[in-house]
C-alpha cells in the first residue's frame, strides 16, 4: 500500500511525465497561449509591471491549469489580431465594413462571419454552408427552436432532454413549451441514469425513453458531452434512433467542440448550438456557433408574401441572415442567405468575431481535431494513472464520475469528493498554484486540454491534489 506524500511515488511519476512530453507533437502548442503564472492567480491586481518583466516561459512558475472546459487560455495570437482590427477601425473608421487592406490578414468585417465559418467547420465535422458564428449558446438554441420546435397539442409536441441538464437549457426548453402555450408538466420528458450512484446514462436508456414517447415527441436536446460527468454521448447512434422514429435532434455541443473531433454532417445531425469560451479559447462570453445541416435550411428566393414559410421557413430573421447582394438594398423583402448562415440576425460583434479567428488558427497549426484527439486520449489516461498511484489514503476520499472507456469521454474527469471536502479542498488548490472547476455539491472537473496542458501538469495536479484532500479530511 502506497503511504501519503511519498515523494518517490511522484518522482516516478514526473520522469514518466517528462518522457511523455518530449514525445509530445503537439508541445510546441503551449507556446501558443499565456499560461498564467502561480503568483498572477493569488494577486487582486493586474499586476500588468510584473507581468511584463516575468519569465512567463519558466514552468515551474506556471500555475496547473486545467479549466478549459470551463474558461480556455487566451491564445498570444489573440492580442495581435484585435490589435489588427482595432488599427483597421481607426485608421479607416465605417471603411472597415467593405475594404480589404493589403497588409492585413483580417478579412473585411462584411466577410468576418463567412471567414469565422470557414475555420469553424472543419472543427464540427461540416459543410462552412452549414455553420453560422453567431449570438451565444442559449440565444442559438432559441433561434433553433423557434424554427424546428413547432408543437402539435394533439399529435407531436413533447421535448425529451437530460433530467440535469445545464440549466439554461433546461430554462430555455421550459420558455419554450411555455412560449407555446403547453405545459412542462405535459411536454417536458427528463431521462436520467437508472441508478443514483452512476450518473452517466446509456445509449440504451436514451433510447427506451426515445421509444416511450416516440408517438408524440417533437424534439430532442442532448449535450454532445455532459457537463457534470464529462460523458461523451453516441450522437450518430442517437441522431439516427430518433430520425427512426420522426423526431428532430439539437445537440448542445458546449464541452464537445474543440474537444472531441465531430462529423456533424456526415451524423446527419438536424442542428446543433455551441460556445467559443471553453476548448476553443475565444475569450470569456464570446460569440457562439450553429449547425444547421443543409436539409433543413433550404430557401428560395422566390418566395410570395402569402406563404412566406415555404420561401424560408418559420425562423425569427433579421438583416444579416439576409443575402449580403440585397442586403444594403434596405428592402423589406426577406431574401435569407442558404444555409445556417441565413439563421443570423445582427452584424456579429468584430471583436468577438477576430478572437474566435485567432484562436481558430491554432486548430490550424495543431493540424485539426485528429492529432488533438490523439494527444487528449493520452493525456486524459496519464491523468486517470496519476490518480490511480494516490495513496489509498486519499483514493478512499474521491471517485471518478467520468466513463472510464476513453471513447466515451473528451478531456476531463470528473472526481467527485466526499462530503464536506469541495470547500477545503479548493482552497487549497490556491497554495498548490492550481486551477480546476468545481460544481457543487461535490465535485471537481480536471480538464487538461491538449493545446497548451503538459502531462506535467497531470503530475503537478495529482501532488496537490493529493496533499489538499488529506489536509482538508482533518479540517471537516
Ligand atoms: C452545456 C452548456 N450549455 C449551455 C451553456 C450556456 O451558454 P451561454 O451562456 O453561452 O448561453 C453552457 C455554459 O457554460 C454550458 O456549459
Amino acid at each position: 500500500m502506497s503511504s501519503p506524500f511519498d515523494p518517490s511515488r511522484h518522482s516516478s511519476l514526473r520522469a514518466q511525465a517528462e518522457v511523455l512530453d518530449g514525445e509530445d507533437s503537439l508541445r510546441h502548442l503551449r507556446d501558443e497561449f499565456h499560461i498564467p503564472s502561480k503568483a498572477d492567480i493569488k494577486r487582486q491586481t493586474l499586476g500588468q509591471e510584473d507581468r511584463s518583466n516575468a519569465s512567463h516561459t519558466d514552468e515551474t512558475a506556471t500555475c496547473t491549469y486545467l479549466c478549459g472546459n470551463s474558461l480556455g487560455l487566451q491564445p498570444k495570437r489573440t492580442a495581435t489580431r484585435i490589435q489588427q482590427y482595432l488599427g483597421t477601425w481607426a485608421t479607416q473608421g465605417v471603411q472597415g465594413h467593405f475594404k480589404p487592406l493589403k497588409d492585413s490578414p483580417l478579412p473585411t468585417w462584411l466577410d468576418a462571419d463567412a471567414r469565422a465559418a470557414k475555420l469553424m467547420a472543419p472543427i464540427v465535422g461540416a459543410d462552412e454552408s452549414e455553420v453560422a458564428v453567431m449570438q451565444t449558446l442559449t440565444a442559438n438554441l432559441h433561434l433553433l427552436m423557434s424554427a424546428f420546435y413547432h408543437p402539435d397539442p394533439n399529435g407531436r409536441h413533447k421535448v425529451i432532454l437530460e433530467r440535469t441538464a445545464f440549466p439554461s437549457d433546461h430554462f430555455a426548453v421550459l420558455s419554450q413549451i411555455r412560449h407555446h402555450g403547453l405545459s412542462p408538466e405535459t411536454s417536458m420528458v427528463t431521462i436520467e441514469s437508472p441508478f443514483a450512484e452512476d450518473p452517466v446514462i446509456s445509449t440504451y436508456d436514451i433510447q427506451s425513453l426515445i421509444s416511450k414517447h416516440a408517438a408524440d415527441t417533437a424534439l430532442i436536446l442532448l449535450p454532445g458531452i455532459q457537463y457534470y460527468t464529462g460523458q461523451l454521448f453516441d450522437i450518430p447512434t442517437i441522431t439516427a434512433y430518433a430520425h427512426k422514429h420522426g423526431i428532430f435532434i439539437i445537440w448542445d455541443l458546449a464541452h464537445a467542440v474543440g474537444n472531441v473531433p465531430l462529423s456533424l454532417h456526415d451524423w446527419d445531425v438536424d442542428a446543433a448550438v455551441w460556445c467559443t469560451y471553453k476548448y476553443l479559447n475565444g475569450g470569456p462570453g464570446c460569440i457562439g456557433g450553429a449547425f444547421v445541416n443543409s436539409r433543413n435550411s433550404l430557401v428560395t428566393t422566390t418566395l410570395t408574401d402569402e406563404q412566406p414559410e415555404r420561401g424560408y421557413g418559420n425562423r425569427l430573421s433579421g438583416w444579416w441572415g439576409n443575402d449580403k447582394g440585397t442586403r444594403f438594398a434596405m428592402e423589406t423583402r426577406f431574401h435569407p442567405v442558404k444555409g445556417a448562415a441565413g439563421f443570423q440576425l445582427s452584424n456579429p460583434s468584430i471583436l468577438d468575431i477576430t478572437s474566435v479567428s485567432a484562436s481558430l488558427e491554432v486548430f490550424e497549426l495543431a493540424g485539426g481535431m485528429v492529432p488533438i484527439r490523439e494527444k487528449s486520449k493520452k493525456i486524459t489516461a496519464f491523468l486517470e494513472h496519476c490518480l490511480s498511484t494516490m495513496s489509498e489514503e486519499a483514493k478512499k476520499l474521491f471517485r471518478t464520475i467520468t466513463p472510464s472507456d476513453p471513447e466515451q469521454r473528451g478531456a476531463q474527469l470528473s472526481l467527485m469528493l466526499a462530503d464536506g471536502l469541495l470547500h477545503p479542498t479548493r482552497k487549497a488548490f490556491e497554495d498548490h498554484g492550481i486551477v480546476v472547476d468545481e460544481r457543487k455539491p461535490n465535485v471537481i472537473r480536471v480538464a487538461p486540454a491538449p493545446l497548451y496542458n503538459s502531462f506535467q501538469d497531470c503530475v503537478a495536479f495529482v501532488e496537490g491534489f493529493e496533499q489538499a484532500l488529506l489536509a482538508a479530511r482533518k479540517s471537516v
